[in-house]
């Protein structure tokens, strides 16, 4: 079948090519261009976001090879290249088939954001030798048309949409030396034909769900130089044919399903970085043996048995051991490694102390990486400031005793999270004015929060939650203009010296909860207008809660429970347009429920994947700061953090709210969690409420609701938790429907409510069960992620100093969705 689709295809794109006013060509000779190419590029000029104005030459009747990113050949002024990145650059906009009609065209480069399937009529463009289409949106499948390319030497298509398979017609592509698919949604198998590109040099293919083996063809592929699958689902090994590729450098393939020994024979003597998961394969000196040119080695899920005294015919320049069962000290043969610039042993079973001889000062660390063993002790030796290392990351251990007082002074990042480290924070910390992440979380540390932390400048992300610290949160900390986050949760601090607060304009989380934090509402805080994240929950705070909220216009979350909150639910909360977490129970707020609190817009959608709510970057808290998605592009890494765009919920409960519910609260269609319980809220339950379709959980407990309980809620099919008890709830329980499903305990306490569950009226047998319950949306639509990676990230680790090749993308988000329960306790019992 196929085959003819491409002749159809193939014949549509000449009739296209042909219906061009080819006659016309002389007239435009004369001109000195050709207007057919001007008027395909007119064309194309339609469909764009020219938001930068960068295309305003871009003007009918005049020369075109004069354009912003155009470029002609001098004698015939054909157009040849498309250069649509840097100047010339659109915010974007939709390709076209228009393009077909430049003929002429040896380059297309194109990287702004572009929609739209691939025209297959580009596979007749056959003077191109490079197409780059990187960085955009392109969806569908690639064309096999494009196979009809035999110049293409350069094809780019990273950082799109693209699924389907990789065309079996590939092979044709003869003149390829670089093809780049990686990081798109390309499925199915490796084509076998590849083994025909035997120009290729460049084969990046990672981070797409390919699956299958890797065809043993690829082989003969001689001037392989890199060839990188990484994240995907391949299966098998590393066929025995590599071992003929006498060029290849890079084999990266981390990250797959292979499920057969890979063979150390397999792998070529060239190879300089190998990166490889290996399924538990049992790892020994003899697989090294002739890699005696491995400069990058990242090994995970393996089991390393190597001896102590081994001394390898390799020198590294970074070593990644991650999950590979690596038991007692720090293994002493890495000490024969003395080029290392990046050290990573995460989750393993190592023991005792992290050894001096990491820290020589002939040393050229730069980054370490211990996280997850069982280390316990650190100890520096004094020259450890002239050190280079920027990258420290000792979390998840269990070291003990005090906190050094001397690190390296270009340090950039320090994670010492979950440890059990105790005594104070020295002082000198502030020293470090690199710094940009302290992470001290979840140790034993007491005593006051030195001041000496606001001398760190350039601190992004500071995390001192759960230790025992007390005193007030130092003012100084206004200093370090550059905080994004600030989490100092669950210690023992009395006060919040916040005057000058609202100078920071980056912080995007401010989380205090469970503190002895007390006086107003922290005021300072509402002018920091990039907030995302508010938790002052758990305090000892008092008095109202001020208008002024609302000009936290990012606000996604806003938890204030647990304090002596009093007055009103201040009307302006409807203005908070982004908020999705509302938490203020357990205070002792009064009046009713303001009507604005049914315009809270990102309650009003209902969240779908894939929908971002704000285009800006929502860090996550604390420890889980570096669990976004890194990801390099352009040579530049970046981090994009993950936005919960699923998760709403308003929780008012234990408050003295009087009042009705507004009745056009049916309008937050995106709501998943309501909780109402103990207040005096009276009146009908409103029907509207039926209207939120996704709603999990409804406590409306302890209340004074009168009336009937409506029948529509029956229609909440999502519904997993329910509650009206305690009120004065009339009438039948509406039966042989959704409520039936839920126990007599959420019903009791309304003298005047009769039907199954309760006992009045109900003709259930005692031995029968009630009505089946209905699947939830947890369990229907939850099973995908919820979480979103968003388009728009700040640049992150570009400034670490780090290798690029430390910049692995992670996906590791059942960690998100455990700080979520840990921090917000009420969505323990929910899967998120
Ligand atoms: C450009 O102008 C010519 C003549 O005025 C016209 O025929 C042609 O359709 C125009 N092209 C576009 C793309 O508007
Ligand atoms: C055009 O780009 C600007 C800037 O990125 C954006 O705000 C706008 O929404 C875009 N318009 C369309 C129609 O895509
Ligand atoms: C690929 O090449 C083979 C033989 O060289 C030819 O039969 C086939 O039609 C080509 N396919 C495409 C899509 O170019
Ligand atoms: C690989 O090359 C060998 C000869 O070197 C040849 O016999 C074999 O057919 C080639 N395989 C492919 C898939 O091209
Ligand atoms: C390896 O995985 C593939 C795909 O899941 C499967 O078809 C194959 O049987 C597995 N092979 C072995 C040896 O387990
Ligand atoms: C290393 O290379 C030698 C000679 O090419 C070969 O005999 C030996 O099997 C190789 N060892 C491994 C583990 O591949
Ligand atoms: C903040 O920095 C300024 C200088 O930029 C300094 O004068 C002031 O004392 C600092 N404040 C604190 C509390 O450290
Ligand atoms: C809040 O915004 C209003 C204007 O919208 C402004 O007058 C006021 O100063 C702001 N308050 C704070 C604390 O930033
Ligand atoms: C609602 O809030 C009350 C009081 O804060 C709490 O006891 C109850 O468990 C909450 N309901 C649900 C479903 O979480
Ligand atoms: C409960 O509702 C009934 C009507 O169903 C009403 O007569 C009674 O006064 C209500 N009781 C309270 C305490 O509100
Ligand atoms: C409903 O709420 C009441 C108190 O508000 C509580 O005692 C009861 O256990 C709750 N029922 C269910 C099923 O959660
Ligand atoms: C339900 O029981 C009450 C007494 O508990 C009785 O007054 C009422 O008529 C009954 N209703 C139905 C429909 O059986």
């Amino acid at each position: 079948m196929a085959p003819y689709i491409s002749v159809i295809i193939f014949i549509a794109a000449l009739v296209g090519l042909f219906r061009n006013p080819i006659p016309s060509a002389y007239s435009a000779q004369l001109k000195g261009f050709h207007q057919e190419e001007c008027d395909a590029l007119l064309q194309f000029k339609i469909g764009l976001n020219d938001s930068y104005a960068s295309l305003t030459s871009w003007v009918n009747g005049t020369d075109c090879c004069t354009w912003n990113g155009i470029y002609c050949n001098n004698q015939t002024n054909h157009v040849l290249e498309i250069l649509m990145d840097g100047a010339a650059m659109v915010t974007g906009g939709i390709i076209s088939d228009s393009l077909c009609s430049l003929r002429y065209l040896t380059r297309l480069v194109i990287q702004t954001g572009l929609r739209g399937t691939l025209p297959p009529c580009f596979g007749f463009l056959s003077h191109l030798y490079e197409l780059d289409l990187s960085e955009n949106e392109l969806t569908g499948a690639i064309p096999p048309t494009l196979c009809f390319m035999t110049n293409l030497t350069y094809l780019h298509f990273r950082f799109n949409k693209l699924n389907g398979s990789i065309p079996s017609c590939v092979g044709n592509l003869s003149s390829l030396t670089l093809m780049d698919l990686s990081h798109n949604k390309l499925s199915g198998s490796l084509p076998f034909s590849l083994g025909n590109l035997l120009s290729l040099q460049n084969l990046k293919l990672e981070d797409n769900d390919l699956s299958g083996k890797i065809p043993y063809s690829v082989g003969n592929l001689s001037l392989l130089e890199r060839f990188e699958v990484s994240y995907n689902h391949l299966s098998g090994s590393i066929p025995s044919s590599f071992a003929h590729l006498s060029s290849l450098v890079y084999l990266i393939a981390d990250h797959n399903a292979f499920n057969e020994t890979i063979s150390s024979s397999a792998i070529p003597s060239s190879v300089f970085g190998l990166y490889l998961s290996l399924h538990q394969q049992t790892i020994s000196e003899s697989f090294f043996q002739n890699l005696t040119k491995l400069t990058y080695l990242y090994l995970s899920d393996c089991k390393l048995n190597l001896s102590t005294t081994w001394i390898p015919s390799f020198q590294l320049s970074e070593l990644h051991l991650i999950s590979c069962q690596i038991d007692g000290q720090i293994p002493p043969w890495i000490s024969t490694q003395y080029s290392l610039t990046g050290l990573e042993l995460v989750d393993n079973n190592l023991v005792g102390e992290i050894p001096s001889w990491l820290w020589e000062p002939s040393s050229h660390l730069l980054f370490v990486t211990l996280s997850n063993n069982h280390l316990q002790r650190l100890l520096f030796p004094d020259t450890i400031s002239l050190m280079p290392v920027s990258y420290m990351d000792f979390s998840g251990n269990a070291l003990s005793g005090d906190m050094p007082l001397v690190w390296p002074s270009d340090l950039e990042v320090l994670l010492l999270n979950n440890n059990l480290l105790k005594g104070t924070i020295p002082s000198s910390l502030g020293n470090l004015n690199q710094l940009m992440q302290l992470n001290l979380a979840n140790n034993n540390f007491s005593g006051t929060i030195p001041q000496s932390l606001g001398k760190l400048y350039q601190l992004q992300l500071l995390n001192l939650a759960n230790n025992n610290l007390n005193g007030v949160i130092p003012s100084s900390l206004a200093n370090c203009s550059d905080l994004q986050v600030l989490n100092l949760g669950n210690n023992n601090l009395e006060a919040m010296m916040l005057q000058n607060f609202g100078k920071l304009n980056y912080l995007h989380s401010l989380i205090v909860p469970s503190n002895k934090l007390k006086g107003s509402f922290p005021l300072s805080v509402t002018s920091c207008t990039s907030l995302q994240i508010l938790d002052i929950g758990s305090n000892f705070f008092q008095g109202p809660i001020p208008h002024t909220i609302a000009n936290l216009s990012m606000l996604r979350v806003l938890v204030l429970k647990e304090n002596n909150f009093t007055g009103n639910i201040p009307s302006e909360i409807g203005k908070l347009k982004n908020l999705q977490i509302l938490h203020l129970s357990s205070n002792h707020i009064s009046g009713s429920i303001p009507e604005t609190i049914a315009s809270i817009e990102a309650m009003t959608v209902v969240p779908q994947e894939g929908y971002v709510l704000t285009v800006d970057g929502w860090y996550v808290y604390g420890s889980e700061y570096q669990d976004g998605l890194n990801m390099t592009s352009k040579g530049v890494a970046l981090y994009y953090p993950y936005i919960l765009s699923t998760l709403t919920s308003i929780d008012l409960s234990n408050n003295e709210l009087e009042g009705e519910v507004p009745s056009d609260f049916g309008k937050l269609k995106g709501l998943r969690f309501l909780n109402l319980s103990k207040n005096s809220i009276g009146g009908f339950i409103p029907y509207s409420l039926a209207e939120i379709r996704q709603l999990e959980a409804l406590d409306l407990s302890t209340n004074v609701f009168s009336g009937k309980l409506p029948g529509e809620l029956d229609s909440l099919s999502f519904l997993s938790s329910f509650n009206v008890s305690n009120n004065n709830l009339s009438g039948s329980v509406p039966q042989g429907g959704k409520l039936n499903t839920f126990s007599r305990q959420s019903f009791a306490g309304n003298p005047n409510l009769w039907g199954c569950p309760l006992p009045q009226n109900c003709s259930w047998p005692e031995f029968r069960s009630p009505p089946p319950t209905i699947p939830t949306y947890n369990s229907i639509k939850k099973k995908k992620i919820p979480w979103f990676e968003i388009a728009v990230g700040l640049s992150y680790g570009a400034g670490l100093g780090i290798t690029l090749s430390f910049i692995v993308i992670k996906r590791q988000f059942h960690k998100f969705d455990a700080v979520l329960k840990y921090l917000f306790p009420f969505f323990r019992n929910y899967k998120l």
